[in-house]
């Protein structure tokens, strides 16, 4: 019998640091199975996982109704391009249009595409029926955002690391401050050419800024006075993790372009896509735009498994519920430590700010401790550190959570 020997998380951590490209700096735990809201290191030690791949995984690690779709449709058909038609994408499409409520889904694979998707759309959108001059079409952004790592998503980026060096960027935008309803209005009057707003409802990856309320609905009419699309990039939002099914529900808006990924297929495999009604939608037509595995069998039928969940499990009203329960114990957190100046957020999407500069290693460090005492979690922007667990979690467990998040913030 051979005996496979397995690697240790050193040699696996020096493995990763001599074949890997340098693109990530990953906190050291070397993670071999997830279950729920747990996950194992190669050493068979358990963690707490409070990120969830970014909010990809809100049904929790292998959730085992997706994980039989997934088996059941990779031993039937898992890919046929869209040169022709397959068994799985019309279901979908039509089973994405009843949940979200447009006329039209376009499948594609990652967050970023999604958008990159949505930007397209947006400007085809403003030529043929804004009719807005060829080639002079606007998009605004907000200051603060994270669209993902393309060039069209980084061109709308003011993030140093994100943005520098890799020039020249792509022309056509004008980045507005967040949360500012008149620079919006300002942007919007001044140039007949804009085409639409795109915003994350909530800045996730800037620190989880929460907008003020009535902010989503005042983007939203500001839009529709000056013929511009408004385009929700709820990658990190959609999907239950604030609360609502997607997050501009809380001010009950209806973006003309909804963008989702990650947790449409709850972390399983890159799943995205673009929603929006037909006046916006068949601005495309066949050859403008695709992907090979957009639209994929296996894609189709894991998305549904994985919006069958969040509706089975009403995941999104656990979130609400489950906020509301750990803001308000880093709250008194807040009161007794002076390591932690504030707590903010929606759902199960929050921040606690860390007193320490931005450049510190404080935030970093705490993430050490939380990991040494079983709970992961990472810095976003230096001294701020996300908490986005699994919406899965019971009450129970958000609570002994809670308690490893306060021992160590008191102890350090
Ligand atoms: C709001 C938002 N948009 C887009 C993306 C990019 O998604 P992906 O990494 O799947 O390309 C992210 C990823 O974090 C995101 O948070």
């Amino acid at each position: 019998m051979i005996v496979e020997k397995s690697l240790s998380s050193k040699q696996l951590v020096a493995m990763e640091d001599k074949y890997g490209a340098h693109n990530y700096h990953p906190l050291e735990v070397v993670l071999d199975r997830g279950e729920g809201v747990y996950v194992w290191d190669v050493e068979g030690k358990k963690y707490y996982d409070f990120l969830s791949a970014y909010s990809a995984v809100n049904q929790g690690h292998c959730h085992p109704h997706i994980i039989n779709a997934l088996k059941e449709q990779a031993d039937r058909l898992t890919l046929t391009s869209r040169a022709f038609y397959n068994s799985a994408l019309g279901v979908y499409e039509k089973y994405m249009s009843d949940y979200f409520g447009y006329d039209k889904i376009l499948p594609i694979n990652t967050g970023v595409e999604a958008v990159e998707t949505a930007i397209k759309l947006c400007r085809k959108w403003a030529y043929e029926v804004k009719k807005v001059e060829e080639n002079k079409a606007v998009i605004i952004f907000a200051s603060g955002n994270f669209h993902g790592r393309t060039l069209g998503a980084i061109s709308a980026s003011v993030d140093p690391d994100s943005r520098g060096g890799f020039g020249p960027y792509v022309p056509g935008y004008e980045i507005i401050d967040y949360n500012d309803l008149d620079a919006l209005e300002n942007a919007l009057k001044s140039n007949p050419n804009i085409a639409g707003f795109m915003v994350e409802p909530i800045q996730g990856e800037a620190g989880v800024y929460v907008p003020d309320d009535g902010y989503l609905k005042g983007a939203y009419d500001l839009c529709q006075q000056y013929n511009a699309l408004f385009i929700a990039d709820e990658v990190q939002t959609g999907i239950a993790r604030t609360g609502k099914l997607i997050c501009c529900e809380h001010e009950n808006v209806k973006p003309d372009i909804l963008v989702l990924g990650k947790a449409l297929s709850g972390g399983v495999i890159p799943v995205s896509a673009v929603l929006a009604n037909d006046e916006i939608m068949l601005c495309i037509r066949p050859g403008e735009h695709g992907s090979t595995f957009g639209g994929n069998p296996l894609a189709c039928k894991v998305a549904i498994a994985a919006l069958e969940v969040v509706q089975n499990e009403n995941l999104a009203e656990k979130a609400e519920y489950l906020g509301k329960i750990f803001r308000n114990r880093m709250s008194q957190l807040v009161e007794k430590s002076d390591w932690v100046s504030l707590v903010r957020g929606k759902g199960l999407l929050n921040a606690i700010v860390i007193n320490d500069s931005e450049t510190s290693k404080t935030a970093w460090n705490i993430c050490v401790a939380l990991r040494d005492n079983g709970l992961l979690a990472k810095p976003t922007h230096g001294n701020i550190i996300r908490f986005a667990p699994p919406l899965v979690m019971t009450e129970e467990q958000l609570n002994e959570c809670c308690d490893i998040i306060e021992n160590t913030i008191l102890n350090f």
